[in-house]
């Protein structure tokens, strides 16, 4: 029978509870997923108790006030607070979302905090997004043109042309998807996953581009496209309601339809 070897520092370990202050009446547990690499340690859940009458509406909130208030050295991304920026994207619950737009009063009463899964962990809850933005930049994400616009005139778009890239250019690239693609964990060094390839369409979709040949042909590839297998993970969890997949399905029937 075969027997496997869990790697050095795989297994989570239990860490410490921060209780909360005394006299607090609306106490809610948040179990966060700590790691620094440079201890050498293995990663660990601290557990935080939070008061909630002392505390924001939104599991950032409650990540914020425990930074300010309870510990220093917890780790995570955010700017916005408004489901803007994209950097604020963990796992809460079993679930990629982005912290500032996740109510506590949703989150179950133990709730559980981890990273985007499946991606290296610089520290605590921030993962190393190096290889998902060299994939991004794989792309090309801007307009590519050959012709030049008459002097002084903007390139425009009628309404229906720009009606075209609605549902993809709200995306913020927090990477919600892709790390809640299976074809992503198991093929994320070759295959773009959700979040490249709908940004991949968005400029193959956009009028001005003038590029889409090209662009086509940098896809055509049985990884960088081909290994979406329509599970739909990815826009189960788009924080911003957006279908990656629907993306990919229509990347791919421009493939056919070149081949036709
Ligand atoms: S539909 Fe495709 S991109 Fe989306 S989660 Fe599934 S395999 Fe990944
Ligand atoms: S498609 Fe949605 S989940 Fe994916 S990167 Fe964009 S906003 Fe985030
Ligand atoms: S802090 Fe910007 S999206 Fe959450």
């Amino acid at each position: 029978m075969a027997t496997f070897t869990l790697p050095k520092n795989s297994t989570i370990q239990t860490g410490k509870t921060y209780k909360a202050e005394a006299g607090a009446k609306n106490v809610k547990a948040f179990k966060i997923y700590r790691f620094d690499p440079d201890t050498g340690q293995n990663p660990h859940y601290d557990t935080y108790e939070i008061d909630l009458d002392k505390c924001g509406p939104m599991v950032l909130d409650a990540l914020i006030k425990i930074k300010n208030e309870v510990d220093t050295t917890l780790t995570f991304r955010r700017s916005c607070r408004e489901g803007i920026c994209g950097s604020c994207a963990m796992n809460i619950d079993g679930m990629n979302t982005l912290a500032c737009l996740k109510p506590i009063e949703d989150v179950k009463k133990d709730v559980r905090i981890t990273p985007l899964p499946h991606m290296p962990v610089l520290k605590d809850l921030v993962p190393d997004l190096t290889h998902i933005y060299a994939q991004l930049r794989s792309i090309q994400p801007w307009i590519k043109t050959e012709t030049a616009p008459p002097p002084d005139e903007e390139r425009r778009q009628s309404r229906e042309e720009r009606s075209k890239l609605d549902g993809l250019w709200e995306c913020i690239l927090c990477f919600c998807c892709s790390t809640a693609c299976p074809s992503y964990w198991w093929n994320g060094d070759r295959y773009l996953g959700p979040a490249v390839l709908l940004q991949a369409y968005r400029w193959i979709a956009d009028s001005r581009d003038e590029a889409t040949g090209e662009r086509l042909d940098f896809l055509e590839d049985p990884f960088r496209l081909y290994r979406c297998h329509t599970i739909m993970n990815c826009a189960a969890t788009c924080p911003k309601g957006l279908n990656p997949a629907k993306a990919i399905g229509e990347i791919r029937q421009l493939m056919i339809e070149r081949q036709g």
